[in-house]
């Protein structure tokens, strides 16, 4: 039974930044970045189900400024610490605010910044400030089941596989199934409160 991840320096600490990375609004200059990653065709088929679609710079800048001024959704870009470099975007949106809802989301566009530490530390942070800053009571995601790597991250940082629509996505002629997973709010505190051995919530 795998522990939940508890970063030090996440929950007590600087809302916004970790020990590796911190939360930050989008710039201006991150458009072009990201129609780079909108190109990768192997990143956009794990972050997405529909089929991929490379961007222009336009695109994304657009979107910030839409994605800026609307009220259910908070996205962040993540920026190393050590020398301010994108390597990503972790978000919460489609926010239900009757039921304190909301679905996460989370991106590292390169290859070479996956698998340091980048990925779990960014999600921490988003998951503080969405139980913490913006109130929420659950937090949903789904994702497609060959996506291994995602899934153990969700399941190190409290998330519990809820459910699973079959054969939901095509890949490659292959049917793969979409994964729903869930964390509630007392869940994750519970897992910030108690010793970093505590089993995980996901039995
Ligand atoms: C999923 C993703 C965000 C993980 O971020 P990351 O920075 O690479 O992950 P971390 O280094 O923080 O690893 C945290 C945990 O995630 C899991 N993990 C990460 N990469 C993994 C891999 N390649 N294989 C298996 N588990 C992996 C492990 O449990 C890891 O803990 P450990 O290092 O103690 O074993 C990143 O791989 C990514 O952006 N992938 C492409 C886009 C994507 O799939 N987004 C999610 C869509 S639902």
């Amino acid at each position: 039974m795998a522990a939940i991840v508890r970063l030090e320096g996440t929950v007590s600490g600087d809302l916004f930044r970790g020990r590796l990375v911190r939360l930050c609004a989008p710039r201006a200059e991150d458009a072009d970045v990201l129609a780079r990653w909108s190109e990768d065709g192997a990143y956009r088929r794990q972050a997405d189900t529909d089929a991929p679609r490379p961007r222009t710079a336009d695109h994304f800048r657009e979107r910030d400024e839409l994605s800026g001024s609307d009220p259910d959704t908070f996205e962040f870009r993540i920026r190393t610490l050590d020398d301010d470099r994108l390597v990503g975007f972790v978000a919460v949106c489609r926010i239900e605010w009757a039921n304190r809802h909301g679905w996460v989301a989370v991106g590292l566009g390169e290859v070479a910044d996956r698998r340091r530490g980048y990925g779990a530390e960014a999600v921490s942070l988003l998951l503080k400030y969405a139980f913490h800053e913006l109130g929420l009571h659950r937090l949903s995601l789904d994702v497609i089941a060959s996506n291994e790597a995602a899934i153990s991250l969700y399941r190190k940082l409290g998330f519990q596989v809820e459910g699973r629509l079959r054969e939901r996505v095509l890949r490659d002629g292959q049917a793969v199934d979409l994964i729903y997973m869930g964390l509630l709010c007392r869940d994750w505190e519970s897992a910030q409160s108690a010793p970093a051995s505590a089993p995980s919530l996901d039995g």
